[in-house]
């Protein structure tokens, strides 16, 4: 079964957004969990994306992606009515959603993305949702206005000072950390430095702390070994085991070498993906 592309936005220089076609996933899905997709057919790459929302009425679910290599330039250049060959999923373990009390969210660029429908969801069941979202510069802003309707408190951030308060999130982190009450529990969603070292500031206040991981990811179903991670001296497969855990048991540095493993590969396909696109028109 092929999966049409509903309608299609740009977000960002970078960023897109869709809804797609699912209906059996967008019934079943719950906050945190993924999917994993081929463009073409059952040989091309398989990638994961967040469910960024769903209606089951409409047999829709969302997705927000950063065009950052072939795989996600070639969605990116799909239009509204183009159909997705394979949609997998839900895949992943749902987000522990509870009253904790007072939670702080904190989403780094294209992490504010998997980050929503969990704050979302934590504000329904009663949390303070104190919301801190950080950008390199303005122009990668995304998703302020959905993050303000359902937190209490929205802190942006960017790290040339373009838009909001020019620091790193961990600033306001620690300061939301040194208030007294402290959060009862931190999210931290973004690139894998940023988790480490959002996990290294929340650490000594002892503010327990779920990251999402980012690995690399194959078949999804815990057979091929892709998305091994060490947590608290023990392998976990992110596809099945995760894709959250207790930030302060992630070895981040293992992960970070292991994602680099196929950085070659990567690069000459965008290469090649980008010389093709830029011959569209020219062959006539
Ligand atoms: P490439 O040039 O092939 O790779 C760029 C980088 O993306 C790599 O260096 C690597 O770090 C990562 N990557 C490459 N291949 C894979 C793969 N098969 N699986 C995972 N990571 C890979 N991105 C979003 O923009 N929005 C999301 O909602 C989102 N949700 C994710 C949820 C999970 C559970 C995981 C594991 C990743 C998620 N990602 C998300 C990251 C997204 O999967 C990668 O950006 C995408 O696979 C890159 O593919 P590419 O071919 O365009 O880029
Ligand atoms: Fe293969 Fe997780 S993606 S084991
Ligand atoms: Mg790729």
């Amino acid at each position: 079964m092929s999966h049409k592309i509903v309608r299609k936005r740009q977000l960002g220089e970078n960023v897109f957004w869709a809804q797609v076609e699912a209906p059996l996933i967008a019934q079943a899905r719950k906050p945190g969990q993924f999917i994993i997709l081929s463009i073409d057919n059952d040989y091309s790459e398989r990638i994961p994306l967040t469910i960024a929302g769903a209606d089951p009425a409409q047999g829709v679910i969302e997705l927000i992606w950063q065009r950052v290599g072939k795989t996600t330039a070639e969605l990116a250049n799909m239009n509204e009515g183009d159909a997705i060959a394979n949609v997998s999923g839900p895949l992943g373990m749902p987000t522990h959603i509870e009253n904790f009390g007072t939670v702080v969210c904190v989403g780094g660029g294209i992490g504010g993305a998997p980050l929503l429908p969990i704050a979302t969801a934590l504000k329904e069941v009663g949390n303070k949702v104190l919301t801190i979202l950080g950008f390199r510069s303005k122009d990668l802003l995304i998703l302020e206005e959905e993050f303000a309707a359902i937190s209490d408190e929205l802190i942006v951030t960017t790290d040339d000072g373009s838009y909001g308060r020019k620091a790193l999130v961990t600033e306001p982190l620690k300061e939301i950390c040194q208030r007294d009450p402290k959060p009862d529990k931190a999210f931290v969603i973004g690139p894998t430095i940023m988790m480490k070292f959002c996990c290294e500031t929340t650490r000594p206040f002892e503010v327990p702390t779920e990251v999402s991981l980012n690995t690399i990811m194959i078949d999804g179903t815990g057979m091929c070994g892709g998305c091994r991670v060490e947590v608290g001296g023990r392998p976990k497969f992110v596809c099945v085991d995760g894709p959250e855990f207790d930030g302060h048991e992630v070895n981040f540095d293992l992960m970070m070498k292991r994602m680099t493993a196929y950085k070659h590969q990567e690069t000459t396909a965008y290469d090649d993906y980008r010389k093709h696109e830029c011959r569209i028109g020219l062959d006539e």
